[in-house]
């Protein structure tokens, strides 16, 4: 396979990825083969995955929009991804020229492919580091000089933390990122799960196999479970909900069934 000039000579390219599975749902161009077979695969049991994806992002933007409103400029999303159309950057810039940006992943092609789109943005940075390690992403240089801690942040886990296994404690990494936070500080998140799922369980069991296949098990909480992650919040209204129901701006019902699979939702430190 030919790799192309996009991809870190570090990357083993015969083996599927989690974020570029995602890119290739939202239409991007940065994934392989072995991507788009495992993606196709987790399609047969679940065809609508890519309107879960879309309705994600639609979240993600609505949610960057209101903490603009909110008067919010810093903005630290772990599990940044491959930057799309849309990206957190792009909304909350377009919206406060002087926003700050640090995106964090661990996967090197959405470390690469962020450097390349960010290269020249002064107020914008990458760190390649694990989520699970919060103390090394609160200590990296990037977010050292573009965010401010004495200042609200907003804090972006959207999509991520269903990658995140309970062996791994998620609840403790995102308990350390809030206490870092100034009062005021807004946490957007987004997680899967099985309620919602507009299919009987056992299909939707197949695609979580795919996951599970290509050693990235997803991992599907329980909307009790998601709302946990959000301890030392206030929710922000509409409280932990569907996609769809969080602030639309356009009618829900007009939504494919799809999008209301799995939770959304803002919360804001006291
Ligand atoms: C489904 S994508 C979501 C991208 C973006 N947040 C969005 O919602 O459009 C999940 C991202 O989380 C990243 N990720 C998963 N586990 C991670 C971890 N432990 N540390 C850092 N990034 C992680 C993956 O590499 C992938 O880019």
């Amino acid at each position: 396979m030919e790799r192309p000039a996009w991809a870190p000579r570090s990357i083993d390219i015969s083996v599927p990825s989690v974020s570029r599975i995602y890119d290739y749902y939202l239409g991007g161009s940065h994934n392989f083969e072995v991507d788009r077979e495992a993606a196709r695969k987790a399609m047969e049991f679940m065809p609508g995955l890519p309107k879960i994806m879309q309705a994600n992002r639609a979240f993600m933007r609505r949610a960057v929009s209101f903490a603009v409103d909110e008067g919010i400029t810093q903005f630290l999303d772990i599990g940044s991804g491959i930057p799309t159309f849309g990206s957190v950057h792009e909304v909350a810039q377009a919206a406060c020229g002087d926003a700050h940006v640090v995106y964090v992943d661990h996967d090197p092609v959405a470390v690469a492919h962020s450097e390349a789109v960010l290269a020249g943005n002064e107020g914008a940075g990458v760190v390649a580091a694990d989520f699970r390690k919060p103390q090394e992403i609160l200590a990296s240089p990037e977010v050292q000089r573009l965010i401010d801690l004495n200042r609200p942040v907003a804090l972006l886990l959207v999509a991520i933390l269903h990658f995140v296994e309970d062996a791994d404690d998620p609840y403790t990494a995102v308990a350390e990122l809030r206490d870092a936070l100034a009062p005021g500080s807004l946490l957007l998140l987004t997680h899967a799960s099985y309620e919602g799922i507009p299919l009987p369980a056992e299909r939707a069991e197949g695609a979580v196999d795919v996951y599970k296949d290509i050693r990235n098990p997803l991992i599907m909480r329980s909307r009790e479970e998601i709302a946990r992650f959000f301890e030392g919040y206030d929710m922000v209204e509409p409280g932990l909900v569907a996609m769809p129901h969080w602030r639309p701006d356009t009618a829900p019902e007009d939504e494919d069934p799809y999008a209301f699979s799995g939770f959304a939702g803002v919360g804001r430190t006291a």
